[in-house]
């Protein structure tokens, strides 16, 4: 296997370890907003995370989402060719309220494009990984994206970013795609929720307000389940875009068309 996957998924079990045993305990909850939870274990969980990466690949950048941003020793991340973009617990609301659907994500990206992915869900045991042109995986077994062909037919994602929950656009599209699927889930980890996309379960996936450590290993999961990656207006997957629209590839462009359709209509009544 592939050197930086394998560390990849030594690193997530590692956290998914430390995320599961401190999931039954009581937690301490701090705030970095007024709605965003931030718990010990984010933080314990991407200490490890980063000592791994750190002692096998010194030269590597890593953006974490508690702040690792940039320690590469030499150089900021933003100009280095590899850098591992790393959400050390994708769930916190969740995990703070005990609901057990979270992830540990851990996503390498070269020159911007994602090359290896590990997403483990600690709890239900299911980890998902992807290197690029080598495929997608749920533990030992090959995914695939689902073959329907009509979002009337879909069971699509979406999230609300914590930030500014109270004045989302995302409710608007959330109204729409619940009128037009078999409905929308709302499941609290965009990690997971793009590894449902890859493994067939959701036929697709869209949210705004998202950030490279949420989104960069499961983006590559999905393409590499022959799934489609882009930004909401159809613009090829960066790991620094804000908005992603994840699918099956079959639904793609009507998902993209309906969320056109909800944002001119919000224009024009603003
Ligand atoms: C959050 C989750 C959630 C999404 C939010 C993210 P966090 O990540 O991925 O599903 O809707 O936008 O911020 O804060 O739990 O790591
Ligand atoms: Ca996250
Ligand atoms: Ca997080």
């Amino acid at each position: 296997m592939n050197h930086f996957l394998e560390v990849a998924i030594d690193a997530a079990r590692e956290a998914g370890a430390i995320l599961r045993a401190e999931f039954d305990r009581p937690k301490k909850i701090s705030y970095k907003g007024d709605v965003d939870i931030v718990t010990e274990s984010d933080k314990r969980s991407e200490a490890a995370i980063v000592a791994r990466l750190r002692s096998h690949f010194p030269s590597h950048a890593i953006v974490g989402e508690e702040g690792s941003e940039g320690t590469t020793p030499e150089k900021g991340a933003r100009g280095a060719k590899y850098i591992w973009h790393v959400d050390p617990l994708d769930g916190t609301t969740n995990f703070a309220h005990g609901y057990p659907c979270f992830a540990v994500s851990i996503g390498l990206v070269e020159d911007g494009e994602p090359i290896a992915a590990a997403v483990l869900n600690p709890i239900a045991d299911e980890l998902f990984t992807a290197a690029r042109g080598e495929g997608a995986y749920l533990g030992q077994k090959r995914i695939r994206v689902s073959e329907i062909e009509k979002l009337s037919t879909s069971l699509v994602a979406t999230g609300f970013p914590t930030h500014a929950r109270n004045s989302s656009v995302n409710i608007n599209y959330y109204w729409e795609f619940t009128l037009r699927s078999h409905g929308v889930r709302r499941d609290g980890s965009a990690a997971l929720d793009l590894c449902s996309v890859a493994c067939g379960r959701f036929e697709g996936f869209w949210e705004f307000g998202l950030h490279s450590w949420d989104t960069a290993a499961g983006a590559l999961i999905v393409r590499e389940a022959g799934g489609t990656v882009t930004d909401i207006e159809g613009r090829p997957f960066h790991p620094d875009d804000r908005s992603i629209l994840a699918s099956n590839g079959r639904v793609h462009a009507e998902m993209q068309q309906l969320a056109a359709d909800v944002a001119e209509r919000a224009a024009a009544t603003k």
